[in-house]
């Protein structure tokens, strides 16, 4: 038997949180659905998920609204990883694809300021609607040569 290593486990626990909240996604316009969840330095899981508008370009990512929500709690420098999954919505609620989801260039961005501000490279793991794709990755390497906070002398 291969044991599970502890970052598995953590991707696996982030994963099943961004998929309940991708259960609440607002997408009657795409109709794909994406949950995202932060996991802070003390455990704690921060869920986001999608939120489209009428007006089209005012959609936010589920990403994105995680992170507003760990900045309302005042732990934007504590985020250690992010989980995100997506896909087309099926008629029963379930996500589909075979695809792992990524994030987004915008909300690697957005990410990025809370890597900086925390001084750490956040673990993004990436999985498919389906369940069956999870891919693993570093900030850094989905956004290098990032501009961010530090280059304002902020951090
Ligand atoms: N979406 C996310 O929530 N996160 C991403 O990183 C990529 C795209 C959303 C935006 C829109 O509601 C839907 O997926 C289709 O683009």
């Amino acid at each position: 038997m291969t044991e599970v290593t502890m970052e598995q486990a953590a991707a696996g626990v982030l994963i099943e949180a961004a998929r309940e909240a991708a259960r609440n996604a607002h997408v009657p316009y795409s109709k794909f659905a994406v949950g995202a969840a932060l996991l802070l330095t003390d455990g704690t899981i921060v869920p986001g998920t999608n939120f489209e508008n009428a007006s089209y370009g005012l959609s936010l990512c589920a990403e994105t609204v995680a992170l507003a929500s760990a900045n309302v709690a005042g732990r934007l420098r504590d985020v250690v990883a992010v989980g995100v999954v997506g896909g087309a919505v099926k008629a029963g609620g379930e996500m589909s694809g075979e695809e792992a989801v990524y994030p987004c260039g915008r909300c690697r961005q957005v990410l990025n300021e809370a890597a900086q501000l925390g001084g750490r490279d956040i673990a993004v793991y990436c999985a498919s609607g389906d369940g069956r794709e999870l891919r693993t990755h570093r900030l850094s390497e989905l956004l290098p040569h990032a501009f961010g906070p530090g280059d304002l002398g902020i951090g």
